[in-house]
């Protein structure tokens, strides 16, 4: 695989001694380390959880089987599922009283999955977010606008308690209000911007809606995550913001935002902050660990967490994990481009909402705002694109552009879609994570 990264545009690269001893820690060090805090994670877990005890003792293991990091691979593993079935406070490895702050996320059906943090655990969230923005060229002193959704979600606060820790101005926005958002942003002049991709195009928009130029914003760095965007979306919010686009993973059943970040000197994918969060490659059909470098689904086991200890939890995330670069010791995980639970299946052939992304972003006169539409016809699963056209494109360039999507979906991914290409502003606008899929079957 070949990919190009994108060069730096602002900022340098931090000397070793601006960085913290543990993101300096030698890959000795750090496996010794990652060894000793999964031993203890095991035996935290079986001890204090008995949904653990009762899987481990029905796998026939013990967390002093755990001689190696090698064995964990013997341990099974824990899916969204079995935080819905313990529901609420099933998975918590520490007296209530000791639990600071509760989390939920919502997810698409059932009951939400909630997750806990003590004191400790929120310090280390806010460590691992501050190196994050660290990683993203954030400095002491730089104003950051926050505008992941604060609440329930991780995405707001654990955003804000890493920009503190860092040393940031924190601009809380949240979510919506997004004539609001612009105006804060011409005001208080940040130089970084947390959001989900899909709503920084939204902003976009607005900014354009009211008449100010994005790229003489003070914005220099966008830290974009909590949904899967592609390079080609890179490449469209740098171009229009004039700033450096950089992604961010996280998931709340692991901790929040700030599980992996991608460093903007590089911007060649995720450093996983290894030794917080032990990752893992699997074949996502019959659950074998791959090797590094091969695709397959990513678990995550908690290596430091006290309130809820997670063991081997499958993200349903596709992606492989690489050699560190930035930051050495890490390993990186390629950018998450797809779900393996928001694959469409589409008359046998798999279809990602990222694949789409990239080839519509690639056609001349639409605007970056797609909805993919499943209906049935004739018993048949149908996918339409419905894609908005930019102000000012002419009709036979309307046609030509479905006629080119349709074309490229056909050679690219192997399937016969169906392409509308819509009015500009025609269709419902992201403030956080956004809904691609609409399934009318
Ligand atoms: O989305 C945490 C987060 C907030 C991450 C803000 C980054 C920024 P959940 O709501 O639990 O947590 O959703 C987790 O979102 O398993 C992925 O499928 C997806 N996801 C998160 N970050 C990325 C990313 C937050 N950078 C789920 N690229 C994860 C692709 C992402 N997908």
């Amino acid at each position: 695989m070949t990919t190009t990264h994108p060069a730096r545009r602002f900022g340098a690269t931090p000397a070793a001694d601006e960085l913290s001893p543990d993101e300096r820690v030698s890959l000795d060090e750090l496996r010794a380390r990652q060894l000793d805090r999964l031993r203890w994670t095991l035996r935290h877990a079986y001890e204090n959880v008995p949904f653990y005890r009762a899987k481990f003792d029905e796998a026939g293991v013990h967390p002093d089987d755990c001689k190696d990091l090698a064995d964990l691979a013997k341990f099974p593993t824990t899916t969204k599922h079995d935080l819905r079935d313990t529901y609420p406070f099933g998975m918590l490895a520490v007296p209530q009283r000791d639990v600071r702050r509760l989390h939920a996320s919502s997810g698409t059906t059932g009951k939400p999955t909630v997750v806990g943090y003590t004191e400790q655990d929120i310090e280390t969230w806010s460590t691992v977010l501050a190196r994050s923005i660290f990683a993203a060229g954030g400095r002491p002193g730089h104003k950051l606008h926050n505008a992941y959704g604060y609440g329930l979600f991780t995405g707001g606060l654990g955003a804000h308690y890493g920009a503190e820790k860092l040393g940031c101005t924190v601009i809380p926005a949240s979510g919506g209000m997004t004539a609001r958002q612009v105006q804060l942003i011409t005001d208080f002049e940040p130089e970084i911007i947390m959001v989900t991709p899909s709503y920084m195009l939204t902003l976009l928009d607005e900014f354009e809606r009211q008449g100010v130029d994005p790229r003489s914003s003070s914005l220099k760095v966008g830290i974009f995550g909590a949904e899967p965007w592609t390079e080609r979306m890179r490449t469209e919010i740098e171009e229009r913001l004039d700033i450096d686009a950089v992604d961010i993973y996280g998931l709340s059943e692991v901790m929040g935002p700030g599980v992996a970040q991608e460093c903007v000197e590089t911007k060649d994918g995720l450093h996983i902050w290894e030794d917080h969060f032990y990752p893992e490659v699997v074949d996502p059909v019959d659950g074998d660990v791959l090797p590094d470098g091969e695709t397959g689904e990513l678990l995550f086991t908690s290596l430091t967490k006290q309130a809820l200890p997670i063991i081997r939890y499958r993200t349903r995330d596709l992606t492989a994990l690489r050699p560190g670069t930035a930051r050495p010791s890490f390993r990186r995980m390629d950018k998450v481009t797809g779900r393996s639970d928001d694959m469409i299946i589409l008359r046998g052939v798999n279809v990602f909402p990222t694949q789409i992304e990239e080839i519509v972003l690639g056609t001349d006169g639409l605007a970056p705002h797609f909805q993919l539409r499943l209906t049935k016809r004739d018993r048949m699963d149908h996918l339409t694109v419905l894609v908005e056209s930019l102000a000012g494109t002419d009709a036979d360039r309307r046609r030509a552009a479905a006629r080119e999507i349709a074309g490229r979906v056909k050679d690219g991914v192997g399937v016969s879609v169906g392409v509308d290409v819509l009015d500009p502003e025609t269709l419902e606008r992201s403030v956080g994570k956004l809904r691609r899929v609409i399934d009318e079957r």
